[in-house]
């Protein structure tokens, strides 16, 4: 099946790291034409230079307006406009409610969601004036179940998945869709993780072998997820094959949920 995906004007945010990544190099290999927008800028010109492709960098922080809509900006000078919009970027740290200080909070809220709408309303005018376009979200099956530790990140999540439904409504009429995509448990590895990613720190520290092994128990296809699981659900809803697709939102988990 040709995606025809070739010369396809695509920003991904989050591109520099983890699944993000493996979706920028997905495109690539494609023959997109692709945008990382991302905080970390040295990761993202590393992955850029692994792309192959046409893969440009635009320093960008999602949570920022104004940052947003040079983005936007930067694609339409240096790409001739967007036709794909992949709003991979994310942060969270496990803890539980009750532990987790407020700054956390905003934090999550303010990269999962506000990234997400900032990033979606930059790019959905031009997408409508074309009459087409499509966004990806990456969602999680935490803002589908609710997740322990991760009640705030759940919250965002699933704030995503609900603003996805809801502007997809509104813009089916002009050729524009919008599915999102939930992983499940992608650990980063610290090769393909850069200093902003979630996999940086003390998040990833306390995933060690030992505890990565009783959490593969929980998926019934007894592994947890690697990035390049999730590329081939992001690049067909992203493709002309996916036309008549909008408004869903799919697991590619494991079977971790099943809704
Ligand atoms: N890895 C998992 O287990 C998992 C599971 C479910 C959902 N997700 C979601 O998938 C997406 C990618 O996860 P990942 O594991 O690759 O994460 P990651 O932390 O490895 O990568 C996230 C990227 O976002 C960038 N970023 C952070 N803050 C930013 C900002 N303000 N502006 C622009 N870029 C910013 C980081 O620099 C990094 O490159 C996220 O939305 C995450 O919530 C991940």
């Amino acid at each position: 099946m040709d995606l025809e995906l070739r010369g396809r004007r695509v920003i991904v945010t989050g591109g520099a790291s983890n699944i993000g990544r493996a979706i920028v190099l997905g495109f690539a290999a494609e023959g997109a034409r692709v945008m990382i927008a991302d905080i970390d800028e040295p990761q993202a010109r590393a992955v850029a230079a692994e792309g192959g492709g046409e893969v440009l960098v635009h320093r960008t922080d999602v949570t920022d307006w104004t940052s947003v809509q040079a983005m936007a900006a930067a694609a339409t000078a240096q790409l001739g406009g967007v036709d794909v919009l992949v709003n991979g970027a994310g942060w969270t740290i496990d803890r539980l409610f009750l532990d987790k200080p407020r700054h956390e909070w905003e934090r999550e809220i303010a990269i999962d969601l506000w990234g997400f709408i900032n990033c979606t309303r930059a790019v959905l005018e031009g997408m409508v004036a074309q009459g087409s376009g499509r966004v990806v979200s990456i969602g999680s099956d935490a803002g589908r179940v609710g997740e322990w530790r991760e009640a705030v990140y759940s919250g965002a999540k699933a704030g995503v998945i609900a603003t996805s439904k809801a502007i997809a409504r509104e813009v089916g009429r002009h050729g524009v869709t919008l599915n999102v995509v939930c992983p499940g448990f992608v650990p980063g590895l610290p090769e393909t993780s850069g200093a902003e990613s979630i996999w940086a720190g003390e998040q990833g520290a306390q995933f060690t072998p030992a505890v990565l092994e009783r959490v593969a128990r929980a998926y019934p296809l007894r592994r947890v997820g690697r990035p390049e699981d999730v590329v081939p659900a992001v690049l067909f809803l992203c493709s002309a094959r996916a036309a008549y697709i909008t408004g869903q939102t799919l697991s590619v988990s494991g079977g971790y949920t099943m809704l």
